[in-house]
Order: structure tokens, then C-alpha cells, then sequence
């Protein structure tokens, strides 16, 4: 017999995701170098057409032509050296789909590789994790546009579906896909990081104990903070230790690390002149965790500080959660827009928050609205220039900037939150202080300036 598909990598990920495209109808085969991942996958499909197999050139004769083989192996080297072990089997036509969190210029390169050979390239954002590849994951997939149709009725029966809509669209030529996921896991580190200053006022200022900030979360999930980030963070405050009575978030230490998504986000903003602060301070946060010695010196030296200020609600918090929230996307989007005409991808902005909306880690309520506001404007400046935005926006400043006082005044690190008020502040003041910089410039190395009353560039040459 021969299958529709074929996944390499039966790791968590792999085994789900095939599992998940097999229980849609399409027959597929697995191929590992782990006999037992086979057998697993076996045991676990043997209600459907699934099959693996260990040898590389029985999988290519089992596959259908042309073949769509998706891949679901750890980014960077083990891709290419998949596509090297591939090619003396591959043959026109063929289509090969990355899954993994691929870096954008790795799925340009690596299109541009097999365009050559003719062989098809689909560089494709998954999100979901293990249960959300076997129970429909969000898809962001990016490739020639023929391309895409051989492969959208596997990739929309696999995906989540939200009012009936596949969590899965074309989203632009070579490397789009990757990069939307960049940018997807950009704005999931922002709202991690905004999650994880709340538990901070509220278990160490607020002085709630687990089971409160359980509530909390839930009354807030209940909202228009709905999230998948919301909901997972809720039921974390009640998981107990197998061994012991206490609540395992309590028995982890306080480092976190990360594959690198993150970092991306942040040097290709930069790269493209693009300003994303919360995501910014999400990453410098999580380095700051990995210190954890460094942080027990300072703590020596300047002393903890124990908080005695009840001056904030849990209300206050939401709304600072909230207006945080919403900066993050907008950031995130704002970069892709940008991402977008440099590198030619013309990406659709309702569609994008229209496939988040299920499946993927950001999934969140909000992203209604968020489509909504593309859908009135598709070449929106900024999302928070939205009327409907806006509005939410208005409703939650002054909460968040009260929140934000209290973290300084009681030593409470909040990144995020200060980033995201001063990201706002800078989009709404007309005249910044740069005049003053551009000065300096010039002064120091004629660099020279504008004028905001003559057309043309200067220089001053009298400034000392
Ligand atoms: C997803 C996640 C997934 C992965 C992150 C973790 O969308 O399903 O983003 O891709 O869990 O990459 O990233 P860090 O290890 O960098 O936190």
C-alpha cells in the first residue's frame, strides 16, 4: 500500500501530529531511527492507516507521488542534514514541509536549495505543543501558493477549528510561515513574562496564597483576558507535589530557559528597525533568571525588601494585565507588518489573527477583536490605533500606570509592564525629546539634522 503522508521525527511532537493527520483520513507512514517510537506509533494507531519504518527508502517507496513529507525534527542541523540523507530519493514534484521552529533565513536558504532541484519547499509554523499536534494544532504555513493547495485539505483536517474555521491559511511565499511563528513565540515570551510580574505583586505584594491566585486567574480567564496563557496559569496554582503537600510552582527553581524564538524575534526587529520593548525585556528577563547566583549576591548586598503596601487592587492588576497584553501583540504585529514589506510576503493581518485564535499557545479571545480591527483597516499602523483598541486601551492606562508606580516603589522587577507603558507613552507624543540627540550627533560628529521650519539636511558649526 502506499500513504498520503509521511512524517519524520516520531518524537512527542512527530507521533501526535501523525496520529492526528491519520485519524482525518489520510494514510501515512512514520519514519524513525527508533524502533520503539515505531512500535508506539503502531500500538497508539491501530485504529487507522498508519504505518513507520526505520529504512529511508522504504519510506519513499510507501509514499503516494508526489510525496508530502513533513518534517518534525529539532531546528538547525538536523534539518539539513535530513535533506542531504533525502536527496538521492527525492524526484520532482516532491514536497518537503519543515514543522520545527526553524530560523527564517535557514527556510529561505533552504527553499531557495531545492527550488534548484525542483523539490518544494513549505517552511510551516506549528504551534500547540504535544496536545495541540494531536488534537488540532495552529498552522502557519509558507511556500508557493500551488503548493500550499497539495497540501491544505491534510493541514486543515489536522488543525484546530474555531466556529468551524481551520486554524490553518497560506500565508505568504518561502519563509512567511517561520516567521509568523517567530513572531507568534515573540508574543508568547511578552505575555509569559507579563503572567509571570503579576504572580509576583500578587503572591509577594498582594500576598495571596496559591489558591487565591488560582481564583484570581480563573475570575480573569472568565474575561477579556481569555487565553490559553490564562487558563494553563490558573490550574498551575493548584498542581500538588507527588511526594510532599506543597504546590510543585513552588518547588521550581527560578530560571528560565529557552530555545532561541524569543532572541529571533528580538534581533530581527532590530535588524529591521522596529520597536518591540515588552518582547525585548521578555528575553533580557529570562537571561537575568539564568543568574541565579549573581541575584543572591545582589539581594546580599542591597537586601531584600519586604513589602508592606496594599495600595493596588487585584482589579488594578487585570486591567495592567490587559493593556500589557494588548501592547504585545501589538508590537508583535507591527513588526510583522514591517517583516512583511521588507521581505515581500504580503501578509494578511485578519487572517493571521484569524488562525490564532485556536490551537496555538496565544490564543486568546482578543484576537476577535484584533481581526476585527484588520478587517476595517488592512494596513493598520499600529493595533493600537484601533477605535475598538483603543477604547479597551483607555479603560486600562491609568490602572497600569498605578500598578507600575507600585511595582517601583516596592522593588518589584516589572519589565514588561514599564516597557509596555513606555512603548505607549513614545507612540502617543508627538514631539520626543530626539531633537536634542540629533544635536549631540551633530555636534560631536557632524552628522548633521532636519529642521522642523526649513526643508533640507544642516549642520551647526557653532555649538561650542
Ligand atoms: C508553540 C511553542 C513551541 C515551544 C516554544 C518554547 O507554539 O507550540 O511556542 O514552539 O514550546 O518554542 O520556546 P522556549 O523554549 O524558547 O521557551
Amino acid at each position: 500500500m502506499t500513504y498520503d503522508f509521511g512524517l519524520v521525527g516520531l518524537g512527542v511532537m512527530g507521533r501526535n501530529f501523525i496520529l492526528n493527520v491519520a485519524q482525518n483520513g489520510f494514510s501515512s507512514i512514520g519514519l524513525s531511527s527508533n524502533q520503539n517510537s515505531i512500535n508506539l506509533l503502531k500500538s497508539d494507531g491501530k485504529s487507522y492507516e498508519v504505518d513507520g519504518t526505520l529504512d529511508d527508502k522504504d519510506f519513499f517507496q510507501k509514499l503516494k507521488r508526489p510525496r508530502k513529507i513533513m518534517l518534525l525534527v529539532p531546528a538547525g542541523k538536523p534539518v539539513d542534514s535530513v535533506i542531504d540523507r533525502f536527496l538521492p530519493y527525492l524526484e520532482e514534484g516532491d514536497i518537503i514541509i519543515d514543522g520545527g521552529n526553524s530560523h527564517y533565513d535557514d527556510t529561505d536558504r533552504r527553499y531557495s536549495f531545492l527550488k534548484d532541484k525542483n523539490i518544494n519547499f513549505i517552511g510551516a509554523g506549528v504551534s500547540g505543543g504535544s496536545k495541540g499536534a494531536r488534537l488540532g494544532p495552529s498552522i502557519m504555513p509558507g511556500c508557493d501558493v500551488d503548493i500550499y493547495e497539495q497540501i491544505r485539505p491534510i493541514f486543515e483536517s489536522a488543525s484546530a477549528k474555531v466556529n468551524g474555521d481551520p486554524c490553518v491559511t497560506y500565508l505568504g511565499n518561502t519563509s512567511s510561515g517561520h516567521y509568523v511563528k517567530m513572531i507568534h513565540n515573540g508574543i508568547e515570551y511578552a505575555i509569559m513574562q507579563l503572567i509571570s510580574e503579576n504572580y509576583h505583586i500578587l503572591k509577594y505584594g498582594l500576598k495571596l496564597e496559591n489558591n487565591d491566585i488560582h481564583n484570581v486567574f480563573k475570575k480573569w480567564n472568565e474575561g477579556l483576558l481569555n487565553s490559553y496563557l490564562v487558563e494553563i496559569t490558573r490550574d498551575i496554582f493548584l498542581a500538588k507535589d507527588d511526594d510532599s503537600d506543597n504546590y510543585i510552582v513552588d518547588l521550581i527553581l527560578d530560571k528560565a530557559k529557552q530555545k532561541g524564538t524569543g532572541k529571533w524575534t528580538s534581533q530581527s526587529a532590530m535588524d529591521f528597525g522596529v520597536s518591540i520593548p515588552t518582547i525585548d525585556s521578555a528575553v533580557s528577563m529570562r537571561i537575568i533568571s539564568s543568574f541565579k547566583e549573581m541575584r543572591l549576591k545582589g539581594e546580599k548586598i542591597y537586601g531584600d525588601f519586604k513589602i508592606n503596601d496594599q495600595s493596588i487592587s487585584v482589579e488594578d492588576v487585570e486591567k495592567s494585565l490587559l493593556f500589557s497584553f494588548i501592547v504585545s501583540f501589538a508590537q508583535g504585529l507591527s513588526q510583522l507588518k514591517t517583516a512583511s514589506k521588507e521581505k515581500s510576503y504580503n501578509l494578511n493581518f485578519e487572517e493571521i489573527c484569524k488562525i490564532w485564535r485556536g490551537g496555538c499557545i496565544i490564543r486568546a479571545k482578543l484576537l476577535e477583536n484584533f481581526m476585527n480591527a484588520y478587517r476595517k483597516d488592512k494596513n493598520l499602523d499600529n493595533l493600537l490605533f484601533d477605535d475598538g483598541i483603543s477604547e479597551i486601551i483607555t479603560n486600562s492606562i491609568s490602572a497600569s500606570r498605578k500598578v507600575s508606580i507600585y511595582c517601583i516603589n516596592n522593588q518589584i522587577p516589572a519589565q514588561g509592564l514599564l516597557s509596555s507603558i513606555s512603548y505607549f507613552d513614545s507612540l502617543k507624543t508627538g514631539r520626543l525629546p530626539m531633537n536634542l540627540v540629533q544635536a549631540q550627533r551633530d555636534c560631536f560628529g557632524e552628522h548633521t539634522f532636519e529642521r522642523i521650519d526649513k526643508d533640507g539636511t544642516f549642520h551647526y558649526d557653532r555649538w561650542q
